[in-house]
């Protein structure tokens, strides 16, 4: 589909172990919620954890933005910004 706006989930060690798999067990929901206008993939590892910025992981970049200790409810935030959703 096209102007989805891609969301790409790190799957590198320190991310992973840092907990960004739970972003890609709800991936599909996720997509559902904004009506398939975002696109969630894994990644290898993004390069953002080197030293101390590994305190800083899980990564997700959404589209052009890095998200720092990335989870679902950081996403869905960002994204509600994005399609200005009010909850
Ligand atoms: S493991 Fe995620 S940025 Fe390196």
């Amino acid at each position: 589909m096209e102007n989805q706006i891609r969301i790409t989930v790190c799957c590198g060690t320190t991310c992973h172990l840092m907990g960004s798999s739970e972003i890609l067990i709800y991936k599909k929901e996720i997509e559902e919620r904004y009506n398939h206008q975002v696109v969630i993939y894994g990644s290898p590892c993004l390069g953002n954890c080197k030293e101390y910025a590994a305190l800083n992981a899980p990564y997700v970049m959404i589209g052009e933005e890095l998200i720092c200790q990335a989870n679902v409810s950081k996403v869905i935030t960002y994204l509600n910004k994005v399609f200005d959703i009010k909850e």
